[in-house]
């Protein structure tokens, strides 16, 4: 069985790649003890890690989550356990649906003009000085600008909820990241209670009034899932979108002869986002599944209620799914890569933000012409959090 320190260890978070790599070349499935004590499964292939995510004697319910994880979710009430995310059908499709109008492709295009809007001020701020954090001064602050505006919350508390929702989740090692952790759930809890309270006595033009006007007109979801949902968007929104801004951009930077290429044909961005996708994602884990029978995936025995982790970013580097995988090529063609997930929790946000990105680096590309690295690469730290989420820390770039 592989440690549970295996996910958090600095080697794997600077390159899980060739770790992946390694443990692939044995075979498609691991037994993992994350959390300790549990009985986990690693999936770090392509075929098997896809199937998984469609399998519905997997499930995302939460109601086993305090008895396997009584450090992450024992204490107080889970603010993320009763959304789309962390349930299955039944509530899942009428959670999704309730939602899903606000992420069409063609409301999503309707956001193009004030996207480019915030992403050309965060570009000027960051002109004069020749210089700049690329993740904090740029990469953070526009999705979780066009997520609070999309949602109706003041984009001017983003530094608060940024850090309540990297504590919620990252899961916690020992007891005090444990109760920082609980203090983040019940600050989210707080804030968004206020803001749900705000908008019942003075609806506006907002999803969080929509949500409210469906719970209290329609019935159509509970207090606790207004809350949840809510939650829910505005961490997905933005953990996410920051990272294949931050993660791509330092594969182009690190690739010269890629940037030079995608400078020259500016076409090639639709495909260099998917390709940023599936070589670095910002999701390298899937969320917790448990399996609700005694299963087996690639010919190992999974028993009713083991934890299943689908590994995104293995998938992505899997040869018997992509042809020169380690290899980042942004004309390649066909690329079916599970970065956003894969069957009925597919990514809700995944046009938006595709926009944001196309959007970020089109404009990048063209306003900075000189764009480049401020640090050797091999200075540039990746945050260690058990490879939930795969992002870096800081992005010093010049121009
Ligand atoms: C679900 C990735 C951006 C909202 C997911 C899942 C992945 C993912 C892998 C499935 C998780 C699982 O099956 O366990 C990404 C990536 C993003 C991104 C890589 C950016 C590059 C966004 C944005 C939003 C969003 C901008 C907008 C609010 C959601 C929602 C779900 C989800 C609501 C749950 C869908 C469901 O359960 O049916 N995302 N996401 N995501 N994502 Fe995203």
């Amino acid at each position: 069985k592989l440690p549970a320190e295996f996910v958090f260890s600095p080697e794997f978070s600077r390159d899980p790649h060739s770790t992946y790599s390694a443990l692939r070349d044995r075979g498609p499935v691991h037994p993992i003890d994350f959390p300790p004590g549990t009985d986990a499964f690693l999936v770090v292939d392509y075929e098997h890690g896809r199937k998984a995510l469609n399998d519905p004697r997997l499930s995302m319910n939460p109601a086993r989550w305090p008895e396997l994880f009584p450090m992450i979710f024992g204490q107080g009430n889970p603010v993320l356990a009763h959304n789309m995310l962390n349930s299955d059908p039944p509530d899942h499709t009428r959670l999704r649906r309730l939602v899903s109008r606000a992420f069409t492709p063609r409301r999503t295009e309707s956001l193009r003009p004030r996207v480019q809007e915030i992403t050309d001020e965060l570009i000027d701020a960051m002109t004069a000085r020749g210089h700049a954090d690329l993740l904090g001064d740029f990469a953070f602050p526009l999705p979780i600008t066009v997520i609070c505006e999309l949602l109706g919350v003041p984009v001017d508390d983003r530094d608060a909820f940024g850090d309540w929702s990297t504590s919620l989740i990252t899961p916690p090692l020992d007891e005090e990241q444990a109760r920082h952790r609980a203090e983040a759930n019940d600050a989210m809890r707080a804030y968004f209670g206020r803001i749900i309270a705000e908008r019942r006595a003075r609806p506006r033009d907002d999803m969080v009034s929509a949500m409210v006007a469906a719970r209290d007109e329609e019935d159509l979801l509970s207090e606790e899932e207004v809350l949840s949902t809510l939650t829910l968007l505005l961490i997905a929104g933005h953990e996410t979108t920051v990272n294949l801004i931050g993660n791509g951009m330092l594969a182009l930077l690190t690739h010269p002869g890629q940037l030079a290429l995608l400078r020259e044909r500016p076409g090639l961005l639709p495909s260099a986002i998917e390709e940023f996708l599936r070589y670095d994602g910002p999701v390298e884990r899937a969320s917790f599944r448990f399996s609700t029978d005694d299963m087996e995936i690639a010919g190992v025995p999974v028993p009713k209620g083991s934890l299943v982790h689908v590994c995104l970013g293995a998938a992505g580097r899997d040869p018997g799914a992509f042809d020169d995988p380690d290899t980042l090529d942004i004309t390649r063609t066909d690329n079916r890569h599970v970065a956003f997930g894969h069957g009925i929790h597919f990514c809700l946000g995944a046009p938006l933000a595709r926009l944001e990105a196309q959007i970020a680096f089109e404009t990048l590309l063209r306003r900075l012409p000189d764009l480049a690295l401020a640090c050797p690469p091999g200075e540039i730290a990746w945050h260690r959090n058990g490879s939930l989420i795969r992002g870096l820390r800081a992005l010093p770039v010049r121009f």
